[in-house]
Order: structure tokens, then sequence, then C-alpha cells
């Protein structure tokens, strides 16, 4: 029964969230229910074995007491009660167990869903949802979800037993007691589903101010380096500190709910015991009941009603639960990128020919439009270098090659299929981009370049990737080489070295269609050379994409699109651009002047 160790069964969770949360989190159980249902019958027994004591005292206090020869027997009813109290505890125990072990297979499951589910949401989904907000789904909310199988699930097996049990065992004494036990019952779930209702309510209110405050702090923890740079930190502090305290207060609405609850289901619960008591007294004095049936009315009567109070607590806890299952679902709804759908599947190698053809794009429909009317051909095999001012849309034009966002109007042809035609996945394996902001994993040197590299490379293969990227007499000064790690916990390399190691991460791919975004904006001119010169070797007969501002690299290019507020302001060879009056011209000039002054420089410094 205990099958924590075995894999969770399969869910589909798209159909958990298909519908209401109640159909929902019972969904959620499948796998587990037999396991759940065990440890319900385990709760059952428990409350049947408090019964049991309850009718031994009955047994006793009757029957027992009021014998002449009740020395022989009583070792025997001590023997009872030990018995009854170990049997409810192991039953205990084994209930809490086997929830537990159901609750925590439902979390893993769920977790490991989530993260493989977040990771498939398309640009356009993270775009717009902070980091700390699905940090907190994941980790809190995941959470209030097993407290609610492990706890409160179990929690509410006990006490519909306890309840069940201990109503039938009063009735079995007498039905008027049992009757007079409950009445006042509907008032106790009535105010408990009012209750419920509030704070349903204010639990979601805090579980979004907590999300806001763990966005506030993920956002200031990554930027920690703007933060002091601008020397921020009184102002950070004090945003802080607002969303902290918002979520103070709206903690304190909800404990002050909280803590107007349980007085009032005390005193209704209260009221109630005080009444059953009254009752069963009157009854004994009257003698309809003898003194052994009121005595273990007494007791089960308190497990009859002590339940009822925590009923009220569980209704409250679980709204908790459910609350946490609508802002997990949320996430489980959404729409995951297609990676495979698409007709076309190349067989071999792309030629890699890309054409744009009066392509416009817009990030949403409602947004500004970024890129208009782009056109262009670039032949397989050539070098398209990509230049314009920033927010021109250079980084937005190559990163609609990878389908990471679809193009609003016109058409993008490779090879000449429309884009659309292939599944994205063949798009990423086929293009390689070195991104405009290098992010490199917390894993060793060699795990970052491997990365994402589909086949088994050979030593060689990744070193000569390393030389090819200029990265490699770096790698070697480290003390581990290849095998030290990066970031936090390893060395900390410099925005140069960073964009190196994922050029040669890209290099290593192999991929048929190069785009480099800016990828040597942060190395120096030299290096840039050399990196220059490698990828020329690299490169014949891949297509390229370049975005770059110098003009030697631009110059190695067989076309020029100059971007310019989203519209193609030039676009040519290197030299029909520098024949015509342009943005291009002025570029080139500046740059050349610039190093004709530093030469100048030198030359008068040397003497
Ligand atoms: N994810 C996004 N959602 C909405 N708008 C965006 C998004 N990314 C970029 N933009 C907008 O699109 C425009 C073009 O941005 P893009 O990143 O393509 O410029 P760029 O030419 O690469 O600039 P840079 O040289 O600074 O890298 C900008 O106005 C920018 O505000
Ligand atoms: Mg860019």
């Amino acid at each position: 029964m205990t099958n924590q160790s075995l894999p969770a069964p399969p869910l589909d969770f798209k159909h958990v969230v298909a519908q209401g949360r109640v159909a929902g989190l019972w969904r959620l159980l499948s796998g587990y229910r037999l396991l759940y249902v065990w440890a319900n019958v385990a709760v059952g027994f428990a409350a049947a074995s408090r019964t049991a004591f309850y009718y031994l005292i009955l047994y006793f206090v009757d029957d027992v007491l009021t014998q002449a020869n009740m020395g022989n027997r009583l070792p025997w009813i001590a023997l009872a009660f030990l018995g009854l109290a170990l049997m409810e505890g192991a039953f205990t125990f084994l209930s809490g167990r086997w929830a537990a072990a159901a609750a925590e297979g439902i979390t893993i499951r769920l977790r490991d869903y989530l993260y493989d589910h977040i990771q498939r949401l398309s640009f356009a989904y993270h775009d717009k949802t902070p980091t700390g907000e699905l940090i907190q789904r994941v980790t809190s909310d995941v959470d209030a979800l097993r407290r609610f199988f492990a706890e409160e699930g179990i929690g509410a097996g006990r006490i519909a037993f306890l309840f069940i049990v201990n109503f039938i065992a009063i009735m079995t004494l007498s039905p008027r007691l049992a009757w007079s036990s409950v009445l006042l019952m509907p008032l106790v779930f009535a105010v408990s589903i009012w209750f419920f209702r509030r704070i349903e309510q204010l639990y979601e209110k805090f579980q979004e101010q907590e999300a806001k405050l763990s966005t506030v702090l993920q956002e200031n923890l990554t930027g920690i380096r703007v933060v002091k740079a601008f020397a921020r930190q009184q102002y950070e502090q004090e945003k802080f500190n607002k969303e902290n305290k918002e979520r103070f207060h709206r903690g304190k609405r909800l404990l002050l709910w909280h803590a107007v609850f349980w007085p009032i289901t005390d005193i209704v619960v209260g009221a109630q015991m005080l009444y059953g008591f009254y009752v069963g007294a009157t009854m004994a004095i009257a003698g309809e009941i003898t003194i052994g049936t009121y005595l273990a009315y007494v007791g089960l009567l308190i497990w009859l009603i002590w339940p009822l109070r925590n009923l009220g607590r569980l209704i409250v806890q679980m709204s908790m639960g459910v609350v946490s299952f609508s802002r997990v679902a949320e996430i489980i709804r959404q729409e995951r990128e297609p990676l495979l759908e698409g007709t076309y599947q190349p067989q071999a190698p792309l030629p890699g020919e890309i054409i744009f053809d009066d392509v416009s794009f817009a990030y949403a429909p409602e947004e500004a439009v970024v890129l208009h009317n782009i056109n262009f051909t670039l032949p397989a095999g050539q070098i398209l270098a990509i230049t314009g001012s920033t927010g021109s849309g250079k980084s937005t034009l190559v990163n609609l090659l990878l389908r990471f966002y679809d193009y609003s109007s016109g058409r993008i042809l490779l090879d000449g299929v429309e884009l659309r035609e292939y599944p994205r996945r063949t798009l990423r394996q086929q293009i390689g981009l070195v991104q405009q902001e290098p992010f490199l994993f917390s894993r060793t040197i060699r795990e970052n370049i491997m990365y994402g590299v589909e086949r088994t490379v050979t030593e060689e293969e990744m070193i000569a990737a390393a030389q090819a990227a200029a990265i490699h007499d770096v790698i070697l000064t480290f003390p581990d080489g290849y095998n030290t790690l990066v970031g936090e916990r390893g060395v900390t390399l410099s925005g140069g070295q960073k964009q190196r190691v994922t050029l040669a991460r890209t290099f290593l791919k192999n991929p048929r269609i190069l785009i480099l975004d800016d990828a040597t904006s942060s190395v120096d001119t030299e290096t840039e050379a050399a990196i220059r010169d490698a990828l020329l070797q690299l490169m014949p007969g891949r297509t390229t994409i370049i975005i770059a501002h110098r003009v030697q690299t631009l110059m190695q290019a067989n076309q020029v699109l100059v971007l310019d507020k989203g519209r193609m302001a030039q676009y040519g060879s290197p030299t029909e651009l520098l024949a015509q009056p342009g943005s291009f011209q002025r570029l080139y000039d500046l740059q050349s002047r610039i190093e004709e002054e530093v030469e100048a420089e030198v030359a008068a410094a040397i003497g």
C-alpha cells in the first residue's frame, strides 16, 4: 500500500483543470485514490476504537462495578482499555502515513508537470508573467495543495467517521439523546460556510500579495548590481516595505476573520454540548437511563461535538487549498507553444535560403508595430549583416526566424517553404542563435558549451569550438579548466567572456543557419577580429545573419540591412551602400575617422 518508491502514475492535467475545482481536486488524486481510501478506512477504525472505549465504560460501570466478584474481571477490563487505546494509536498512525504518501505522490507529480509545462509556454506568456509569481505558485501554492490532501482531506474523513460512528452509538443508547445532541448542527454548518466564503476571498488576496512580494524580492536580487550602482537601496527598501506592509495588512485581515470565527463556533458548539449534558442528566435523574449510560454518553457526546468544532476550522483551511488549486490551474490552462506542430519536415540538412516578403510584426495586436514591411532575399550560404539604432527591431527580426513569436503579416520563406509550415523544434535545431544577452547556467563551463548539442561530441571538437570563439585560452587559466563551475558557486565571467562561451556553444551545435545577435558587442576589437576570422572559416556554406555595429564586420557581409524604427532604411551590398549617402556611409566615415585619429595620436605619441 505504501508505494512511495514507485513513480507517480501519469495524469492528464488539462483534464484535471477542465471543470470545477471540486472535480479538479478529485482528479488530482487519481492513481492514489486507493491509498487515500485506505487512509480514510484507518481513520474510521481509529474512530471506532474510540467509541468502543466508551462502550467499555458503559459495560464497566453498569455490569462490572455492581457485581460482587468484579475482582476477577478487572485485569481483563484494564487490558481491553489498553488494547483499544493501542488500536486507536496504531490506526491513527497508519492513516497519517498513507495520507502523507498519497499527498507527496500527488505533489511530486504536480510539481514536475508544472516545471515542464512552464518551460513550454510561449515567450509571450513569459514576457507578461513575473518570475516571482511563477515561483510562488510552484512552491507555496503546491505546498498548500499537499497540506490539503495530507492534513485537511484526512481530517475531514476523521470528522465524518467520528460523527457517524458516535451518532450511531448514541442512537443505540437513546434516540432522544442522539437528536438532542445534533440540534445546533445546522447552525455550525451555516456559520462555517459563511466564513469559508469570506476567508477564501481574503486568502486569495493574501496569496496575490505574497506573489507580488516575491516578485519584488526576485527582481531586486537579480538586479542587485544596478541597485548598488545607482545607490537605490533606500528606494528599493521603501518599495519592499510598502509591499511587505500590504502583505501584513492582508495577513492581519485574514487572521482577524479567523479570530472572529473561532469564538463564534466555540459558543455554538459549547451551547450544544451543555444542552446535551443537561438532557442526559435529567434523563439519568428520572431513571430513564443508567449511570453507566450517562457516563458513556458524556464521552461520546464530547467526541461527537468536538469534531464539529474542528469541521469549521477544516472548512476554512480547505478554502486555502481550493484557492491554491485555482492559482495552479491558471498556469496549467495556458496553452503550450506547440513544438512539433507543422506539416513540413525537411529531409536533408537545410540549404538555408531566407526570404522576408513584406513582413510586419507587432508583439501584441494592441501594441505598436515593431517591424514594417521588411523585404529581403538572403541566398543560401551568404551573410546578411543587420545594423541600426537601438530599439530599431533587429532582435525582433531574428527572433521571428525561430518562431519565438509569429509574424503578423507577410511571409517568411525558408528554402521556399513558409516558416509556419516548419515545426518549431526543427527550426530551433537547424538555426543557431547567439542571443544578445548571454546566459550561462550555474554548471561547469563544459556543460554550458555542450548545452543543447544533441549529438556526442569529442573533447577535440569542444576545444575547437572554444578556440574559434577565442575563449579556450581564458578557460585554461581557470583552476579546473573546462570543469570550472560558472556563477554563484564558481568563477564569475566577464560580459565578454560569457558572450564567447555562448558563441562556442553555438559553434559546437554546428547549425545550418547561424544568427549572431550583437554577439561580440562586449568583446574588444582585436578579439572580435579573431572571432570574425574563425567565423569565416567555419561559415562556408552556412547562411549567416550578423547583427553588428562595427564597420569591419559589416563590410565582410554579402548584404547589409540598415533598420530604422522598424523600417528598412537601406539595403544592399556594403559597397553599394557606401556609395549612397545615408546612415551606412556616415557610420563608415565616423568609424574610419576615429581610427585615423587614434592612429595619428599613437604615431605622434611614439614620435
Ligand atoms: N517582448 C517584447 N514585448 C513587447 N515589445 C517588445 C518586446 N521586445 C522588444 N519590444 C519592443 O520592440 C522594439 C524593437 O526591439 P528590439 O529588441 O528588436 O530592438 P533592437 O534593434 O534589437 O535593439 P538593440 O540594439 O538595443 O538590441 C522596441 O521598441 C522594444 O520596445
Ligand atoms: Mg537587440
